[in-house]
């Protein structure tokens, strides 16, 4: 599993982009509506270093409320996984829970992401990285 992006909770995405780009960062695409989550995402890159920025645009994200307990702030590394499903099963096997189904996300091309809680770690991402065409 290669690092993929770091996950940041900002409360409002376009203040925090242009804050960002103030710090050499460069946008990757447009700000994506991921009705799934009910979040805004950009992500950015500064040094061969991605970052994804998401902003809960409505109150029953569970966005929202990790922007809550955490004010703005990055909260997830995510992971991109060549052979999904079978680190899916080996992070589970390993005291990572899973918090639910694997889901499409938009702001990545569809792929599939899902998270997990470790006790010890906190959160993180695994993404599925498409093999190339
Ligand atoms: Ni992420």
């Amino acid at each position: 599993m290669k690092i993929h992006h770091i996950g940041y909770l900002v409360k409002k995405i376009e203040r925090a982009a242009l804050a960002f780009e103030g710090l050499g960062y460069l946008r990757i695409g447009e700000t994506v509506r991921d009705e799934g989550r009910g979040a805004d995402i950009l992500f950015l890159e500064k040094d061969g270093y991605r970052i994804e920025l998401i902003s809960p645009y409505t109150p029953g994200s569970v966005a929202a409320g990790l922007l809550k307990t955490y004010k703005n702030a990055p909260y997830h590394i995510c992971y991109a996984s060549r052979d999904f499903c079978a680190d899916m099963d080996r992070l589970e096997q390993s005291g990572y829970v899973r918090m639910g189904e694997p889901q499409a996300a938009p702001a990545i091309g569809g792929r599939r992401v899902v998270f997990f809680m470790h006790a010890a770690m906190g959160m993180i991402e695994l993404l599925e990285e498409l093999p190339p065409t």
